[in-house]
């Protein structure tokens, strides 16, 4: 698997999970085009709308790192099944990192990939805003 060590990033993070309501941990790790790695596990409040899930946390991290290009995201969690982003984060993936590797890690570390296209097909863009439309661009002037 050529994502071993973005694999095991994931999973590490997950150990830094705070999910006291949910006891669901959730440990993400982004790679970055010139190959660095930024990690994220999900975060909850007892306020729950206000949790943030783990591929969020990594993708702002690596934002707020300067960041802008990115190759792959794994998602590893205990579950016996492949756990998929939630819809918001396939938006922000989406909206962040465009069309990269999607690796679902499991809880004996079996994987399955997707690309984040498929998970999310007629996404909502940025470049469907009117402010973007007007410099033709595609980016905000
Ligand atoms: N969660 C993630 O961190 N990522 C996902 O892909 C799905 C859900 C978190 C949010 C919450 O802390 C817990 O899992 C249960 O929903």
């Amino acid at each position: 698997m050529k994502y071993q060590v973005l694999v095991k990033t994931a999973q590490d993070a997950k150990r830094f999970s705070h999910a006291p309501y949910s006891d669901f941990r959730v440990g993400a790790a982004l790679l970055t085009r010139a190959g660095k790695l930024y990690s994220g596990c999900n975060i909850e409040s007892s306020s729950f709308s206000l949790t943030i899930c783990a591929e969020r946390t990594a993708l702002f991290k690596a934002v707020s790192g300067a960041e802008r290009h990115f190759v792959a995201i794994a998602v590893a969690t205990d579950s016996d099944d492949f756990v998929p982003p939630c819809g918001a984060c396939r938006q922000v993936i989406h909206d962040l990192a465009g069309d990269i590797d999607v690796v679902l890690v499991n809880r004996r570390g079996k994987t399955r990939v997707h690309k984040s296209a498929d998970l999310l097909p007629h996404p909502f863009q940025g470049k469907l805003l009117p402010k973007h439309k007007k410099n033709g661009t595609g980016h905000a002037s």
